[in-house]
């Protein structure tokens, strides 16, 4: 497409609600794309009025009765308003930086997010919305949208945009050198509310919105956002099962070929392991297969059975998406005489299990939607069963020497609320499982040393620029590395990290924007960015960066099944540090900043936030740089140092060394005698 008719495009979209003409209604759903299941609708009849009349206030009152006709037959038969009819009929996809209407550069990067998120190839149902997870939203509906593109494309860098859960609240002024330009919140409800059906009421009245993670901060950059954490994942998994890395030959069996599931196989691929992950729904896992991240598909469980057997027999490395559902192969799995799996997991969407994120072996993918909606009692006993059944063979196949871990879906939670005996008392500060939380078992350590999902975007939309910006990070790692004082546990860690971007290019991770995903710890993060500023001052890079992270890390996350699952404190359940970690990064120079309830193990369960910052080259930004990127990290280090984590300590000791300015509150060791008087 050429320049010319894509700054056409935006400007279009860029111009505010389109209302004389009105778009074209679209009662009939566009058939090429998947959709979100139809939600629950439980709103009282007085609610059901309150959610159209909500809906209606975005138009004034003379285009209102063209519409409402539409927003009830929405939200009878879908649950929830969408507007499908202001739904852009354009490509939605990251266009390069320089073709956005815009008035400031960077509101002009956080449009090219914001469609990046909605690209159909990176979004899961993307007429819905939804970008990943099931129910992870960047906007309640296309109006939002609308709106939101033409406040960024107007705003100055003496304006903030506030948002409310999807709904643009408007634009503010702002001090011009200190204030982010967008500060985002995202199903924020007061403590007493924030439980699933309330949120289904609230989401459905238009008034919250769940926004996952990086769906709801703009920040999404497809399966590649989790497949090195999950390349991590399964690499220690294995070195506890076996004691060293190597998986060739090895078996690791889970489900979802969803939104960040879909990583799963590709980390399979380029671990050299045979990954076998079941999708129950057809289209989700063609999706991963057209696009390169699953090598084969099977549909037949006795075949698959028989591509296991063959590839562990010739220990051949392949990733192969099984459509159907997760139970039928753990159960068949548990009766073969041999063992056929070595390592488990599972990525269904579980923190939203009885709203699409869990399908109940007893159905099919129809069935099971079509339960959901007409009678949501009976398919939540089928989902309990169904997990009961999941955990029995997952017991069996443990019994005779699988590894299995919960990857941070909420599996174990809801196994737990289906009563299965898995365990999952409160106890000793922190709540174990029968299987451990990855965060329990690898991934806790990992974010003590302050190492997390860095991520970055060329807003040039080049690929030259991506392939420059991987010799840069390399460079800077191999710096780091030179340092002679380094610990030998942060070493590891770094001459993995080299080994992957090494690699980045040539797995072909890309899906939608020109993105890379790189864990980094403190110093990392911050060299490579200021090593990417700098090369954008200097024409090296031929456009701006775009600097986040998934929320899944370090500081961002106050979860206690999942990135805090190792705070043993008592601590878990609290959610200072994600709080502050926002409040820290929106005065220390992030251009955006979100905090979310809900994500990863679902609405009332975990807090989260994260940021974007936009780097233009100049010496502004080297300042945000150093000084966001240090609280971005250094906030969760001395958290988890304080709770008594070793590695963390350690950070926080070098970092303390390393900064005058640094004073982080210590915790002492219990005196012998002390323990022996609490019998510890
Ligand atoms: N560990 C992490 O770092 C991490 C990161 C992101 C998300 N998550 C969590 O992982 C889960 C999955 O995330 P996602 O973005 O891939 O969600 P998703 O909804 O896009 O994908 C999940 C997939 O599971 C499939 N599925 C559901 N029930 C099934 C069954 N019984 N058998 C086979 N397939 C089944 C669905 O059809 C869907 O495609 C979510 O709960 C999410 O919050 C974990």
């Amino acid at each position: 497409m050429c320049i010319q008719m894509s700054n056409e495009i935006l400007n279009k979209i860029c111009s505010g609600l389109p209302l004389n003409p009105l778009p074209s209604s679209k009662k009939t759903r566009n058939t090429n794309v998947p959709h979100a299941p139809d939600r629950k609708s439980s709103l009282t009849d007085k609610e059901r009025k309150l959610a159209i009349k909500n809906a209606l206030r975005y138009f004034p009152s003379n285009i209102q009765p063209q519409l409402i006709d539409e927003f009830i037959y929405e939200l009878d038969t879908y649950g929830h308003i969408y507007m499908y009819r202001f739904q852009p009929d354009i490509e939605m996809r990251a266009y390069p930086i320089d073709e956005y209407p815009c008035k400031c550069k960077a509101a002009a990067g956080i449009m090219l997010m914001i469609m990046n998120n909605l690209d159909k190839r990176v979004a899961q149902f993307p007429d819905e919305l939804v970008i990943y997870g099931g129910n992870g939203q960047v906007f309640s509906n296309w109006a939002q949208f609308l709106l939101v593109m033409h406040y960024l494309s107007i705003m100055t860098d003496e304006q903030v945009l506030i948002m409310y859960s999807g709904h643009p609240l408007g634009l503010f002024p702002t001090r011009i050198d200190c204030s982010p330009r967008v500060v985002i919140t995202n199903g924020l409800v007061v403590p007493n509310y924030s439980s699933m059906n309330e949120y289904d009421r609230l989401f459905a009245l238009g008034c919250t919105m769940y926004g996952q993670m990086t769906a709801g901060s703009y920040c999404y950059i497809g399966p590649q956002g989790i497949v090195h954490g999950t390349f991590i994942t399964i690499t220690n998994a294995a070195r506890k099962k076996f004691g060293k890395n190597d998986l060739c030959g090895k078996v690791f069996v889970s489900s979802g070929l969803g939104g960040m599931s879909g990583a799963q196989p590709k980390a399979c691929q380029l671990l050299g392991c045979i990954g076998v992950i079941a999708e129950v729904s057809e289209e989700a896992a063609k999706k991963r297969y057209d696009q390169g991240w699953c090598q084969e598909l099977i549909y037949d469980l006795n075949q698959l059975i028989n591509r296991i057997r063959e590839c562990r027999e010739k220990k051949l490395a392949t990733s192969v998406g099984y459509v159907g559902n997760v139970v039928d192969v753990w159960e068949r799995l548990a009766n073969e005489k041999e063992i056929l799996v070595d390592l488990g997991s599972d990525q269904t969407s579980c923190h939203n299990p009885y709203q699409g994120g869990y399908y109940p072996v007893q159905l099919s993918y129809d069935e099971g939607r079509q339960c959901m909606k007409n009678d949501p009692k009976k398919f939540k006993e089928l989902v309990h069963e169904s997990i009961r059944r999941q955990i029995a063979a997952i017991d069996k196949l443990y019994e005779r020497g699988m590894y299995f871990f919960d990857y941070g879906n909420a599996f174990l939670l809801t196994a737990k609320q289906a009563g299965a005996p898995i365990g999952g008392d409160e106890g000793s500060g922190c709540i174990r499982f029968k299987y451990p939380s990855y965060v329990q078992d690898i991934m806790g350590d990992i974010f003590s040393l302050g190492f997390g999902p860095f991520r970055w975007v060329c807003a040039s939309g080049l690929e030259s620029d991506l392939q420059e910006t991987d010799k840069i990070a390399q460079h800077v790692i191999k710096d780091l590395m030179s340092n002679k004082d380094i610990p030998d546990n942060v070493l590891e860690q770094y001459n993995n990290n080299l080994k992957w971007i090494q690699e980045a290019e040539d797995a072909k991770l890309v899906v939608g924007s020109q993105a890379r995903i790189l864990y980094s710890d403190q110093m990392g993060r911050i060299n490579i960015g200021l090593a990417f500023n700098q090369a954008v001052r200097t024409g090296r890079l031929k456009g701006p960066i775009i600097l986040s992270r998934d929320h899944h890390d370090v500081s961002g996350t106050d979860s206690p099944f999942r990135e805090t699952a190792n705070i043993e404190d008592g601590s878990a359940f609290c959610a200072d540090m994600s709080v502050q970690n926002v409040i820290g990064d929106s005065f220390r120079g992030a251009t955006w900043v979100a905090l979310h309830n809900g994500g990863g193990v679902g609405f009332g369960e975990v807090m989260n936030g994260g940021f974007g910052m936009f780097l233009d080259g100049s010496v502004k930004a080297d300042d945000n740089i150093r000084q966001m990127l240090y609280w971005d990290v250094i906030n969760g280090v001395s958290r988890r140092s304080w709770s008594g984590n070793k590695n963390a300590r350690q950070t926080v000791e070098r970092a303390m060394a390393n900064e005058s300015k640094l004073k982080v509150t210590m915790p002492n060791e219990l005196a012998e005698e002390c323990m022996k008087k609490l019998s510890l």
